[in-house]
C-alpha cells in the first residue's frame, strides 16, 4: 500500500513538473511516415492550419494511397492521441471487427483441420473495415480542419496517380499469386498481370471516388449507401459473410492507453485489443532490476530474450478482445507480477518456453502493416500503427471502390494448437465471435522522462512489440532516435523456442554465449521493420526525426 501511494506521489509531482516547465509546446512541427508523400500530406495540412490530428487523418489517408499494400480504407488500425494544451490522453481503436455471421469454427474442415488461406486470402479473410470510422472521428473530434481538407492530398494523389518506388514491387512480388486472383484488383495493382515496371504510374480514380464520399459524407460515405452496396455485392459473391448489420454495426472506440514506467520513463501505449502495450510494459518491468549497461553484450541479450519470452507467453495466455474476454490487465501491468516472474530467470541458462504452462495455441500474425508519428508546434501528438494484415491484405479489392480489404481475420485463433502467419500462437481469448476485434501486435506508443518525449511505432506483425522494447532501451540510454530505427534487431516470442535476428545483431562471440547458454539462433532472410520516431528534448524544444533505413520514409521536422 505504501509502495502504491509513493508510486502515485512520484507520478503526480512528475506530471506537475513537466506541466509547469511548459514543455508541450514546440516552435516546428515533425512527421515521420513511411512514405515522403505522405509525410508531405501532413505537413501541407499543417501549414493550412491544422493541427497533428488533422494532419494525421491526411497521413493515413494518403499512406492509404501511396502505400497500398501495406493499410487503407478496408482495414484498421491504433491513432493513440496526445493533447498538448491539457496533456489529455486517449488511443482511437479502429480495430476491423469479425462479421455478425462468423464462428469459432469458420476456418476449420469437417475434421477440425485449419483449412489453410480461407483466413489469408480473398472475401472470407476480410473483417470490417475501421480506418474510415476512425479518420472521420479523429477529424470530427480532434481536428481543426474540416474532413473534406484532410482528405485533399490523398484524393489527389488517387486520382493524379503517382510513381511507386521499391517497396511497392517487393511487397505485390510476395502477394501476386493471390493478387492475379482477382481480376479488380489484378487491374489496378498489376501491370497486364504482371510486376509494374519501375516507372509505372499507379492511379486509382475508384479510390479517389470513395474518399471523396467520405468527405462529403463522413463515415456513411463508407458505410452506407453507393459504396457500401458495392462492397456489400462483392464481398458476398466471392464468398464472404458481411452484411448491412455489420458496417451499421461498425464503431470506432476511444480507450485509455496503457501506462509503465521504466527508469525515470513514463511509457503510454495501445491497450488490448493490442497485446503492444501490455506485452511492452511487462517486458520493461521484467528488465527494470536489471543495469543492462553493465552487463557484458551476450548477458544484456540473454535477460533481454527472457523477458521477451515471458511476456509473448502471456500474451499468448491471457489477450484477446477485452470487450469479450476478461483480461488481468492490472496484475499484467504490475511491477510486483514482473519481479515473481523475473525470478524464474538464470543467468546461466535459458528456460525452454515448455516449461511455462498453459493450454495454447500457436498462430502466425501478417508482417505487413505501417507507422507515422507526429508533434505539432502545440504540443499535440499521434502515434498511429495501420494494418491491412499480410501485405496487400486479402489480395481482394471490392468492384468500383478501389478499397484493397484487409485479412485481419487471420489475427484471430482459427485453432487452439495452430500457428498463424506470424508464428504466434494464442488461447481462448483470441478465438472468433461475432462483433469481436482480432488480437494486435500494433504498439503506438509515446515515452516522456523529464528532459525528453518520443514518439514512436513500427509494422512487423509480432515482432513490432520487441523492435519497441528494443527502441525504448535505447532512448533509456539517451541515444537519438536516429540510433532506434536503425538498431539491429532480435526477436523471441515464446513460440517458436528461437532467438530471431537480424544479420548483424549478434558478434560471433555474443551467438557462442547465446548458444551455451541454451538459445537456439535463426537469422532471418531479410531486414525487418519500418520505425518512424520523433524525439522532443524538452528545455530547448529541439526536434528530431528519423525513419527507418530499411525502409522508404521520409522524416522531417519544419
Ligand atoms: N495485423 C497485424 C497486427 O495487428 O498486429
Amino acid at each position: 500500500m505504501k509502495q502504491a501511494v509513493e508510486k502515485l506521489i512520484l507520478i503526480v509531482f512528475f506530471t506537475f513538473v513537466w506541466a509547469a516547465a511548459g514543455f508541450a509546446e514546440t516552435s516546428k512541427s515533425a512527421i515521420a511516415s513511411a512514405h515522403p508523400l505522405a509525410t508531405k500530406a501532413g505537413f501541407e495540412i499543417l501549414a493550412a492550419g491544422g493541427n497533428a490530428f488533422d494532419a494525421a487523418v491526411a497521413v493515413s489517408a494518403a499512406l492509404a494511397v501511396v502505400e497500398p499494400g501495406s493499410s487503407g480504407l478496408g482495414g484498421g488500425g491504433f491513432w493513440l492521441l496526445h493533447r498538448g494544451k491539457d496533456g489529455f490522453e486517449i488511443i482511437l481503436d479502429g480495430r476491423e471487427k469479425a462479421p455478425l455471421a462468423a464462428n469459432k469454427n469458420m476456418y476449420l474442415d469437417r475434421n477440425g483441420e485449419v483449412i489453410e488461406d480461407l483466413s489469408k486470402n480473398g472475401a472470407l479473410a476480410a473483417a470490417i473495415p475501421g480506418m474510415p470510422a476512425a479518420i472521420v472521428h479523429l477529424a470530427k473530434k480532434y481536428g481543426r480542419l474540416s474532413l473534406a481538407q484532410s482528405l485533399q492530398p490523398a484524393i489527389r494523389y488517387a486520382r493524379d496517380g503517382f510513381v511507386p518506388a521499391n517497396h511497392y514491387r517487393k511487397l505485390l512480388t510476395v502477394r501476386h499469386p493471390v493478387i492475379e486472383k482477382n481480376p479488380e484488383a489484378a487491374k489496378i495493382f498489376l501491370e497486364n498481370g504482371h510486376i509494374p515496371a519501375a516507372n509505372f504510374l499507379l492511379k486509382q480514380p475508384d479510390l479517389a471516388n470513395t474518399l471523396e464520399k467520405i468527405a462529403r459524407f463522413g463515415a456513411a460515405g463508407f458505410y452506407q449507401g453507393e459504396t457500401a452496396q458495392k462492397l456489400l455485392a462483392d464481398v458476398t459473391a466471392l464468398g464472404g459473410i458481411w452484411t448491412q448489420k455489420d458496417l451499421d454495426a461498425y464503431q470506432v472506440i476511444e480507450r485509455v492507453p496503457v501506462y509503465g514506467w521504466y527508469y525515470g520513463i513514463k511509457i503510454t501505449s495501445a491497450p488490448p485489443p493490442s497485446s503492444g502495450g501490455v506485452v511492452l510494459i511487462e517486458a520493461l518491468n521484467i528488465l527494470s532490476a536489471y543495469d543492462l549497461t553493465k552487463v557484458t553484450d551476450a548477458t544484456r541479450k540473454h535477460l533481454i530474450t527472457e523477458a521477451m519470452r515471458r511476456a509473448y507467453h502471456d500474451r499468448a495466455l491471457y489477450l484477446g478482445d477485452s470487450d469479450f474476454v476478461s483480461i488481468p490487465l492490472k496484475q499484467l501491468l504490475s511491477p510486483d507480477y514482473a519481479a515473481g516472474l523475473r525470478s524464474s530467470i538464470r543467468a546461466d541458462k535459458a528456460l525452454p518456453s515448455d516449461f511455462l504452462s498453459g493450454e495454447l495455441v500457436e498462430k502466425q500474425t501478417g508482417t505487413d502493416t505501417t507507422h507515422f508519428s507526429i508533434i505539432d508546434a502545440e504540443g499535440n501528438r499521434v502515434a498511429a500503427t495501420l494494418s491491412l494484415n499480410a501485405e496487400f491484405g486479402a489480395g481482394f479489392v471490392a468492384k468500383g471502390t478501389g478499397v484493397l480489404l484487409n485479412n485481419e481475420m487471420d489475427d484471430f485463433v482459427s485453432k487452439v494448437g495452430a500457428m498463424n502467419r506470424y508464428g504466434l500462437v494464442g488461447s481462448s481469448a483470441n478465438a472468433i465471435a461475432p462483433g469481436k476485434r482480432m488480437l494486435s501486435s500494433m504498439t503506438p506508443t509515446f515515452l516522456e522522462d523529464e528532459t525528453r518525449v518520443a514518439i514512436l511505432g513500427t509494422p512487423g506483425g509480432s515482432r513490432i512489440i520487441s523492435m519497441v522494447l528494443l527502441a525504448v532501451l535505447d532512448f533509456a540510454e539517451h541515444h537519438a532516435p536516429q540510433s532506434w530505427v536503425k538498431l539491429p534487431r532480435f526477436h523471441h516470442q515464446y513460440l517458436p523456442d528461437v532467438i530471431e535476428h537480424e544479420e548483424n545483431s549478434f558478434s560471433p562471440e555474443t551467438m557462442t554465449a547465446l548458444s551455451n547458454l541454451g538459445h537456439q539462433l535463426k537469422q532471418v532472410s531479410s531486414p525487418y521493420g519500418n520505425m518512424q520516431a520523433i524525439e522532443l528534448q524538452k528545455k530547448t524544444r529541439q526536434l528530431s526525426a528519423a525513419s527507418d533505413p530499411r525502409g522508404e520514409g521520409l522524416a522531417e521536422v519544419r
